[in-house]
């Protein structure tokens, strides 16, 4: 039997333990979606500073030990929009894979979305990347009717 998970709101304390784990998650195994988001936001979002925990960001420990995280931003509203939770980021352990901690990050956000009534829950990821489109899609995301996204190489 696996050790318990608990997923709990991130706090200023474990800015140390994500990078680390951010900075074990490397290579092919990253998700060249968020290259360097989590060190950005670490650095940018001043977690001393805050009254209380951002929106929308968790970590899961086993033991007290930081294990996974996800980030996640609350966005809608610019050009009609719609709102949303857009997952910025979220990375589990290589060695603690397929135990359902990945899932449970993502189920405490969904929890607190239908808290505060956020319609949606978004994730961009890269065509091919089999692994973020096997994750989310059996967190229950679909392709986006919503969303169109455009770009140009430059
Ligand atoms: C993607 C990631 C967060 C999943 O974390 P995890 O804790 O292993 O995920 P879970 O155990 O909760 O998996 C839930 C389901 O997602 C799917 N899934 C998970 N990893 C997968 C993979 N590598 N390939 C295909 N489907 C996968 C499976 O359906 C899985 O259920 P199952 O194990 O019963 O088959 C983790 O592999 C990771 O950190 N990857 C590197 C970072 C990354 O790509 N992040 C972007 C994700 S949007």
């Amino acid at each position: 039997m696996y050790d318990e998970v608990i997923v709990r709101p991130l706090r200023h304390e474990d800015a140390d333990a994500v990078r680390s784990l951010d900075g074990r998650i490397v290579g092919p195994d990253r998700s060249k979606s968020w290259d360097r988001y989590v060190d950005r936001f670490l650095r940018l979002t001043d977690l001393d500073a805050l009254p209380e925990s951002p929106w929308g960001c968790y970590v899961a420990e086993i033991r007290g030990r930081v294990v996974g995280f996800l980030l996640s931003e609350l966005r809608g509203g610019e050009y009609g929009l719609p709102r949303g939770a857009w997952i910025m980021a979220v990375g589990v352990d290589p060695k603690l894979r397929r135990r359902g901690v990945g899932r449970k990050l993502v189920d405490e956000l969904m929890s607190q979305c239908r808290q505060r009534r956020v319609p949606d829950i978004y994730a961009a990821i890269l065509p091919g990347d089999n692994e973020a489109t096997g994750f989310v899609k059996s967190c229950g995301l679909d392709p986006s009717r919503g969303v169109a996204i455009y770009s140009k190489t430059t």
